[in-house]
């Protein structure tokens, strides 16, 4: 398998979108010679304006703007213009909840839901340009309440269910958002997840929100604050079910999500209404090769990009029919995917390598009674897919008959950068092959040259894209400094890459002090100022160590201020408080006790050698600027906590 080289069956080739190179190649170079034609016949053919751009982009770096002057509704997009089609009738969203219980929601009916809805937030006296908490299970009300906001204008933030209250106040306070819709709870391996009270948690600090608009979703007690609280179906019951969706200026910003950055602060990014569906819209045809009557599975949560750009924007303002799952994987079996591809005859299939890999480990046994056979399309997200699972994944679950679609991307670039086009490129496993029309993707080392084939260095992208984000909330500097300072006019990605002879990029990781766990951002920093709120904390430096499922996991070296502790019962304790600090999902694998830290002289911790302990619990690199060597010997010769 190892260095195997997979073209496109001429069968699927024959049928798809984009189904020889010579396509790629000619909409590759047009979309890099003549931009501005390229993209502007691109948002003419793919979405509805209300009123048409005057000009279709202004690169000013690093600010760019596109279809200046057009006006559209994401909303509109994703529902309205199906219904003067055929497509009236067509399910939207397939929906699965974890015990079981299922909803068929047709294009017609979710206009009905999300208007419904919009008339709610309007009745509440929310208007364009407002902010919106969305914290919710994944339930169908979720997409509602997004493309409601989106249909009035009001910028949403989704906060994974995930996360805790400490870090669902900070986000509320930085967008100073006005209300937040939520809900009771939701189901997770057999169990209610509750979410009302971390809101009710959060908002002792949160002056801005009036509102708080909760779903029932599992029914059990809750408590609801008398003319701040109410219930979604409670004020849904009045309004009626038109809500005209309000023409939208091209570059007013859709949604902002927060994302990990290499400091202690979370990073709101920013994104635009034209250029984000344009892009999403179409790499849904490209990429998943999107066929009207295919049944599409995004499995990622809504609360990350991923489900924003594909398992909302993109797939139903393609006019796709997506399945959603609001569970475990594991639930009440390790084969509830496989049982869920089988029962509604799914053909696209897009997941996170963490998510094959745990599914390898636990066995052929689960997908071997499923009817896999409907799967045509297989894709892969959030890290690099490691040869063992990219070639399980292939003749397993794909029946050595689907392409799969390694799709490389971030949040800020809203929509995928680099993937094969599956009718046309060939595949390499472990690459995301080529850069898709309007991606100047470019390598280059430290001081900003480009590099040769096979040499490894920064991935940048060159030109703006219509997907791009368009700043940090309330921090423009942040958003210049972070990304366009070190190579001048161009996006610093953050990630290593090598490209090979044929043009084709291999992902090799972050750069920066950002970990990867299960495919989610994590910013060391983070975990280190949750770490050292802690009362007994003195320091704490965090790093991730390689993990055989979670591609990262998260170590933590901390020095603990004077006093008697029961370090195994402290260890315990500081996972637990960096759970409920930032989300279960940070939760620290290992702890280690340590008298200091190695720094260099100017006081830097150098996380570099802490990398090599928890990797290989030694360190061969050069220390000549440690300011206390034996603090190094103490470390590599501590044995893992857990
Ligand atoms: C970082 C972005 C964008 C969706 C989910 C993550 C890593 C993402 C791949 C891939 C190798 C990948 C990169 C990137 N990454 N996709 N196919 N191959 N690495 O979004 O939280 O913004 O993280 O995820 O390191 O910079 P995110």
């Amino acid at each position: 398998m190892p260095n195997e080289i997979y073209p496109p069956s001429a069968e699927f080739a024959a049928r798809a979108h984009i189904g020889s190179m010579d396509q790629y190649r000619s909409l590759y170079q047009r979309s890099l010679n003549q931009p501005a034609e390229f993209w502007g016949e691109m948002a003419e053919r793919e979405l509805a304006w209300f009123e048409k751009w005057t000009t279709v982009f202004d690169w000013q770096p690093p600010q760019v703007r596109w279809f200046m002057g057009g006006k559209l509704n994401a909303s509109y997009n994703c529902i309205d213009r199906h219904l003067e089609t055929w497509r009236r009738n067509k399910v939207a969203l397939i929906w699965e909840g974890e015990p079981g219980d299922s909803r068929m929601i047709s294009y017609q009916e979710l206009h009905r839901l999300v208007c419904r809805f919009a008339n709610v937030l309007k009745s509440r006296g929310l208007k364009a340009g407002d902010r919106a908490i969305i914290y919710m299970p994944m339930v169908p009300e979720l997409p509602v309440a997004l493309l409601a906001c989106a249909r009035l204008g009001i910028i949403h933030s989704v906060v994974f269910g995930g996360f805790s209250a400490e870090a669902l106040k900070t986000r509320i306070q930085d967008l100073e958002a006005q209300v937040v819709i939520t809900a009771d709870g939701g189901y997770r391996r057999g169990r209610e997840i509750k979410l009302k009270p971390a809101v009710d948690e959060a908002l002792t600090e949160c002056e801005s929100v009036q509102n708080v608009i909760v779903l029932k979703r599992t029914g059990s007690e809750t408590s609801m604050r008398e003319g701040r609280d109410h219930w979604w179906d409670h004020l849904g019951r009045e309004e009626g079910e038109v809500c005209p969706a309000e023409p939208m200026d091209s570059e007013a910003p859709l949604f902002v999500l927060y994302t990990s950055g290499t400091t202690g602060k979370p990073k709101g990014i920013v994104h635009s209404t034209g250029g984000y569906l344009l892009e999403t819209t179409l790499t849904m045809k490209w990429v998943f090769d999107l066929r009207d009557e295919d049944i599409y599975w995004c499995t990622a949560d809504v609360g990350w990009v991923t489900g924003h750009s594909y398992l909302v924007y993109g797939p139903l303002s393609a006019g796709a029919t997506c399945l959603m799952y609001e569970g475990a994987p594991d639930f009440p079996q390790p084969d509830r995917f496989w049982r869920l591809i089988d029962k509604y005859r799914v053909n696209i299939f897009y997941t996170s390598p963490t998510a094959i890999r745990s599914f390898l480990k636990q066995g052929d046994q689960w997908p071997a009674g499923h009817d896999l056979s409907s799967l045509r399309l297989l894709g892969s997200v959030g890290e690099p897919i490691n040869p063992a699972a990219w070639d399980w994944y292939y003749r397993v679950i794909g029946g050595e008959r689907c392409p799969i679609v390694d799709t490389w991307w971030q949040t800020e670039t809203g929509a995928i950068m680099i993937a094969p086009m599956p009718g046309a490129t060939s595949l390499k496993p472990g690459s995301g092959t080529l850069p898709l029309p309007g991606v100047e993707a470019d390598l280059v080392d430290l001081q900003g040259k480009p590099l040769g084939a096979n040499q490894e260095g920064y991935l940048v992208l060159r030109h703006p894209w219509p997907s791009m984000f368009r700043t940090l909330w309330n921090d423009p500097q942040r958003y210049e400094d972070n990304y366009f300072k070190k190579v001048p006019g161009a996006y610093m990605t953050g990630d290593a890459a090598r490209r090979d002879e044929d043009g084709y990029y291999w992902i090799l990781g972050r750069v920066d002090d950002v970990m990867n766990v299960s495919g989610h951002r994590l910013s060391t920093m983070e975990v280190e100022s949750a770490l050292v709120r802690h009362p007994a904390v003195a320091e704490a430096a965090v790093v991730g160590k390689p993990h055989e499922i979670t591609g990262q996991s998260v170590a933590c070296f901390v020095t603990l201020k004077k006093g008697d502790y029961d370090e195994q019962q402290l260890g315990g304790e500081l996972k637990q408080w960096v759970a409920k600090e930032i989300g279960a999902f940070a939760r620290p694998e290992q702890i280690r006790f340590t008298e200091a830290l190695p720094k260099t002289r100017s006081g830097k911790i150098m996380r570099r050698l802490l990398r090599e302990i928890v990797t290989s619990n030694s360190v061969s690199g050069d220390v000549t600027t440690l300011e206390d060597l034996s603090v190094l010997a103490r470390l590599s010769s501590h044995q893992d906590e857990d």
